[in-house]
């Protein structure tokens, strides 16, 4: 698969994934309101001929270690006709890899534990952690040495708490 990644503000791209991945535009509007409320880190759509895939970071805060740097992963989502080919990986190694470079000590995620262990998510750190999403979907990834020391209480960007 010939794959482009782009860091793109493409709404139209961000719709007719969702809608093709989901059936729904839930996502893509909880992609635009972290863009609006200047919660979004970043935002990466994969592309072929057409788009096939995106992921979001965006910002939290650790309120009992604040020098500690988070950011969540959500949402991730590739196109039925993409899966099983690497992209939803591609995205998620490269924006793994754009956080760690932006100093980013913690992600956190909520999903398939036998999806997101691939690349070292655990539930392990995530039971340090007081969230909106506690249970066993919710992972956890220390970018740094730092990131270990995670805890206590995690407040999501506003637009996740207008979600629930
Ligand atoms: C989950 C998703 C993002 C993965 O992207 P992808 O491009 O299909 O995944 P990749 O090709 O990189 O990886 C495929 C691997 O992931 C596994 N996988 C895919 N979806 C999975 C899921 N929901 N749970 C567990 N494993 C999953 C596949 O079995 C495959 O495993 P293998 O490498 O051992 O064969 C994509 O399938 C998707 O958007 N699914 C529908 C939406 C969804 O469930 N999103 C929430 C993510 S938790």
């Amino acid at each position: 698969m010939n794959l482009r990644l782009k860091e793109s503000a493409d709404e139209a791209a961000l719709r007719a994934i969702y809608e093709a991945s989901f059936g729904q535009m839930t996502e893509a509007t909880l992609v635009q309101q972290l863009r609006m409320d200047g919660d979004l880190i970043l935002s990466l759509i994969a592309y072929t001929e057409e788009p096939v895939g995106h992921v979001a970071f965006s910002r939290l805060s650790l309120d009992a270690v604040p020098s500690i740097k988070g950011c969540g992963l959500a949402p991730l989502a590739v196109i039925p006709a993409g899966q099983g080919q690497g992209v939803g990986t591609f995205l998620v190694e490269e924006g793994l890899k754009r956080m760690r470079a932006e100093g980013y000590d913690l992600v956190l995620v909520l999903g398939e534990p036998e999806y997101y262990g691939r690349f070292g998510f655990t539930t392990t750190l995530a039971r340090q952690l007081k969230t909106l999403y506690d249970g066993p979907y919710l992972q956890a990834l220390a970018l740094s040495e730092k990131g270990k020391e995670a805890h206590g209480s995690i407040s999501y960007a506003r637009a996740f708490a207008e979600l629930k």
